[in-house]
C-alpha cells in the first residue's frame, strides 16, 4: 500500500523526487527509488541505492537483500507497512551497481535529509558502510562501528552489516543478529514497551 500520503509533505517530496534530472542517474534510470514504509515510522532504514530490481519496480529492497531484510525485520516484528520506512543514500540506480559517485550523493543527500525530518523517526539504521560514510564520518568502519548506539540529531543511530553482506559471507549473520536484537530493546525502550517480536 502507498501511505505517503499519510503525510502530505513527505508525498509533495516523492513527486519532486520522481522528476529530478540533478545528476546524470536519471538519464540510465528505470524508475526513481524514493522509499516506501509507514511515512511517521519511529525507525528508518537507509541503504546504499537501487540495484537492478529496485530500479524495475521503483522500490526499495526487493532484490534478494530485500527479501533477506524483510526476514530480519519479521523476526523483530517489524513490518514495512507499520512500524518501518526504508530510503536509500541514493535514489536512483547507478549503472552495473557501482558505488554512488560523491557528485552523486551530495545532490541526492538533501532528498533523504528532508525525508528524516519529516517521517521524523527516532531510530535509524545504517544499512552498510556507504550509508555509514555518507550520514556520520567518511572515516567510520562498519566492521568497528556496527552494533553500537551513536547519537545524531537527536536520533539514536545504529550501523549494521547490509543484508548483501550478510548473503555473501554468511558467518557475519550471527553478529548481525545480535544487532538486531539491541534494535528491539531499542524500541520497547524509546517506543513501545510491549512490542512483540517472536524471537527477541
Ligand atoms: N541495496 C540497497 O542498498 N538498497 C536497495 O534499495 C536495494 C539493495
Amino acid at each position: 500500500m502507498d501511505t505517503d500520503s499519510l503525510n502530505p509533505e513527505l508525498e509533495a517530496l516523492k513527486l519532486q523526487a520522481l522528476g529530478c534530472v540533478k545528476c546524470d542517474l536519471s538519464k540510465s534510470r528505470t524508475q526513481v527509488v524514493f522509499g516506501e514504509g509507514y511515512p511517521y515510522a519511529d525507525i528508518l532504514f537507509i541503504g546504499e541505492g537501487p540495484g537492478y530490481y529496485e530500479d524495475v519496480k521503483g522500490r526499495p529492497f526487493v532484490g534478494r537483500a530485500g527479501q533477506l531484510l524483510d526476514k530480519i525485520l519479521s523476526a523483530c516484528g517489524f513490518s514495512r507497512s507499520e512500524n518501518v520506512y526504508i530510503a536509500n543514500i541514493l535514489k536512483c540506480r547507478p549503472p552495473g551497481n557501482r558505488d554512488p559517485l560523491p557528485g552523486e550523493r551530495e545532490l541526492c543527500m538533501p532528498y533523504l535529509m528532508q525525508q528524516i525530518e519529516l517521517i521524523n523517526p527516532k531510530i535509524i539504521i545504517l544499512l552498510g558502510a556507504v550509508a555509514l560514510k555518507a550520514l556520520i564520518d567518511p572515516e567510520a568502519k562498519i566492521t568497528k562501528v556496527r552494533g553500537s548506539w551513536l547519537e545524531w540529531k537527536g536520533r539514536q543511530v545504529m550501523p549494521v552489516y547490509h543484508p548483501a553482506a550478510l548473503l555473501r559471507n554468511q558467518a557475519l549473520k550471527r553478529d548481525a543478529w545480535e544487532d538486531y536484537k539491541k534494535v528491539v530493546y531499542k524500541y520497547r525502550e524509546l517506543v513501545d514497551p510491549d512490542h512483540h517480536s517472536a524471537h527477541v
